[in-house]
């Protein structure tokens, strides 16, 4: 019942099912930012190596996955995801990623939907990118411009600041 002004024209589809996913289940917060835009339009999330948004995207992670996921994305009861290895190739788009944060996959791994926003779920994914660690030349979700600056990421080695202390994040 909210006015929605971010349309999507790209098809959305579970992890899983292969349903169709209904985004207007998401929060009607943090769905009319640039990023969320441009990422329903076109599939692109731009806030990808973003590095004003990626501490945002850290939080989030830290807060909504981490606890299945290891800090950095390592695995614990859930699949490492900083590795070049995907259960759903999928998960390589944007898009993919996407799909299994909002619609979930199986088991433990829920929808988010009614815990991020769609901007959020942007952040997240910027952050999942981030702490890629395999080589750059796999990382086929970066623009070849990305790829060729990535340095995989060492856990040991994050200097990330905290939220508080970052630049606002700005989507260019
Ligand atoms: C699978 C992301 C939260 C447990 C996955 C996959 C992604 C993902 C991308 C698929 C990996 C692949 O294709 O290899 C995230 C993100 C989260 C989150 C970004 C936070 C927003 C959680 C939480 C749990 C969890 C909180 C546990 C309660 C799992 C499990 C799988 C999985 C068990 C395997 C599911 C399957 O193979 O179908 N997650 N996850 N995740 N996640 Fe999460
Ligand atoms: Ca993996």
């Amino acid at each position: 019942g909210c006015a929605l002004t971010a349309q999507a024209t790209l098809n959305f589809t579970h992890t899983v099912t292969g349903q169709p996913l209904d985004l207007s289940e998401a929060s009607p917060d943090g769905r009319d930012t640039e990023a969320v835009k441009v990422f329903l339009a076109s599939g692109k999330n731009i806030y990808v190596e973003n590095v004003s948004c990626l501490p945002k995207g850290k939080d989030l992670f830290l807060s909504m996955c981490s606890g299945c996921h290891g800090h950095y994305g390592e695995g614990k009861i859930g699949p490492g995801l900083n590795d070049a290895y995907w259960t759903y190739p999928k998960n390589m788009t944007d898009q993919g990623l996407f799909e299994t944060i909002f619609g979930g996959a199986q088991g433990q791994m829920g929808p988010m939907y009614g815990a991020l926003t769609l901007d959020d779920m942007l952040l997240v994914m910027a952050w999942v990118r981030h702490f890629y660690k395999d080589d750059p030349k796999e990382a086929v979700w970066l623009t070849p411009a990305q790829r060729a600056n990535f340095t995989p990421f060492d856990g040991h080695n994050d200097h990330t600041p905290p939220v508080e202390q970052a630049p606002v994040c700005q989507a260019t």
